[in-house]
């Protein structure tokens, strides 16, 4: 039998070698001109990048200028670290993880084989991950306290608004947890995460619907204990849908990090002023809740709801390219410009999905809306493809999870990748507290005159 967590921690991989692909561009630099001064400056270039602190030198005549700033409103072209853990292609709508495509590792991986993979750096060997699977296994409990602290939300809290508060909480009853340089406890720190998110995630479920907690079974995997302590009645043991196992290993895989997007930025940003890994967290799970993040996958629900029947949609997509619809939720990204290799995989697994549980009047709603947006010019040519939450909400939807819960199954599986990304930063050497700079807007200097009665009342 595998030891506790506590006593062994895995060897730290180092996480700063180069990443799989080679970056493109070679070394040189830029040589501009300030037409202000007429003086030239070669800015060195390196990995593709230039460092916006060279920038500070770039001056005018004015003695107190502090040199030029980037201005990058929602980081459109900077690169806030170097990171090995995630490579994404946009054009190509490639993903890796560790340089592994994410093709193979939904088609064989198993999701903590992924996690240890994207702490790490290197696949678990045999043992490795049995000791893992069993440290993961043997901390699922959450304190009773926990369980009273979930009490005590109303009946129609959002489980996101649970989780987020919930992993916030779960730093004060792991104090040490604030020494984030000790190995030993980052350790324990991430395999309490990774083990409690998916026992808080179904006991929010089972608050909501005012059914009783079911504690985890350590007989079950990772995913089928998920799904028991979610649907488990009064079965002795609960035997999960293998079909719906399988689908939710591959869509916490899919999930499992995506590079720097907004909660992962978010872990990083927070975590870089040294608290502790719940905290830092949490802030993922704020992130992730908006409705242009993580959110999307329940607003498609939504969306598809309000379109109501197939008929409806030719006039739903005119609203949207008019702009007075709002967005096609689920379609676009940030990064993939031709298509999202998340989503390929995730129309594949929503068919066998269906196979089993059928197409009702909301899927054949969907699919005459992606028929009609993937041949329409306005989603063409702004390169408007379905991304991964187009689908993922269906497939949940079919697996009877209700819409505001989507999300909360999002964060289980980005749970690995913050935690890798958030450690990745702490070893970074060149990371330091994250404080972008501003360009003030506003007034100068002018002096006080209050415009009430008595500001300061005796
Ligand atoms: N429906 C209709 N039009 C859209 C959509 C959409 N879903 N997304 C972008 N556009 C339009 C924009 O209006 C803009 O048009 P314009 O050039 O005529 O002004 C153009 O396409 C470019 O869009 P941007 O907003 O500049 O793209 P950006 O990269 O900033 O946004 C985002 C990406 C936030 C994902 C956006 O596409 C969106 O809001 N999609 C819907 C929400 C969604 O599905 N989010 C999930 C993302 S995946 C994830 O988080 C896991």
């Amino acid at each position: 039998m595998p030891k506790s967590a506590t006593t062994t921690p895995p060897q730290q991989k180092n996480t700063a070698k180069a990443p799989a692909p080679a970056p493109s561009g070679s070394e040189g630099s830029l040589e501009v001109k300030d037409s202000r001064t007429s003086k030239g400056y070669s800015i060195p270039i390196a990995d593709n990048a230039i460092r916006a602190t060279e920038l500070k030198k770039v001056k005018s005549s004015d003695p107190e200028d502090l040199g030029l700033v980037s201005y990058d409103p929602a980081f459109l072209n900077t690169a806030s670290c170097r990171s090995a853990i995630t490579y994404i292609d946009g054009d190509k709508g490639i993903l890796r993880y560790r340089g592994y495509p994410i093709e193979q590792l939904a088609e064989s991986a198993s999701f903590l084989e992924v996690a240890w993979l994207l702490r790490h750096g290197e696949l678990p060997n045999q043992k490795e991950y049995d000791q893992f699977v069993h440290d993961i296994t043997f901390h699922t409990y959450v304190h009773e306290n926990m369980r009273k602290f979930l009490e005590g939300f109303r009946y129609d809290a959002h489980p996101m608004a649970m989780l987020n508060s919930s992993i916030a909480a779960l730093a004060s009853f792991y104090p040490s947890a604030r020494n984030i340089f000790d190995e030993t406890e980052r350790n324990i720190s991430i395999i309490r995460l990774l083990a409690k998110t998916p026992t808080i995630a179904a006991f929010s479920y089972r608050h909501v619907k005012g059914l009783p907690f079911v504690y985890p079974d350590n007989r079950l995997s990772y995913v089928e204990n998920f799904l028991s302590m979610i649907a488990r009645m009064t079965e002795s043991k609960y035997e999960a849908n293998p079909i719906f196992t399988r689908a939710l290993e591959i869509l916490f895989i899919l999930h499992a990090d995506h590079e720097q997007n907004c909660s992962t930025n978010a872990v990083r940003a927070v975590g870089s002023s040294h608290v502790d890994p719940f905290s830092a967290v949490s802030a993922g799970v704020a992130a992730l809740f908006g409705p242009l993040h993580g959110g999307a996958n329940e607003q498609v629900l939504r969306m598809i709801k309000e379109i109501g029947t197939v008929k409806n949609v030719p006039g739903f997509i005119e609203n949207v390219k008019s702009g007075e619809g709002g967005k096609l939720m689920g379609f676009g990204h940030r990064v993939y410009k031709s298509y999202d290799p998340r989503a390929k995989i995730v129309k594949k697994l929503a068919d066998e999905v269906f196979d089993v549980v059928g197409v009702d009047k909301d899927l054949e709603t969907a699919l005459e809306l992606e028929r009609i947006a993937l041949s329409d010019e306005y989603f063409i040519s702004r390169k408007l493809y379905p991304n991964v939450d187009f689908y993922t909400g269906l497939i949940y939807r079919s697996m009877a999870f209700p819409t505001d819960f989507f999300t909360v199954l999002f964060a289980i599986g980005r749970m690995p990748g913050w935690l890798a990304q958030w450690e990745e930063m702490l070893l970074d050497k060149e990371q330091k507290i994250a404080r972008p700079r501003q360009i003030y807007t506003g007034l100068g200097e002018r002096p006080y005159k209050s415009r009430l009665k008595n500001p300061r009342p005796d």
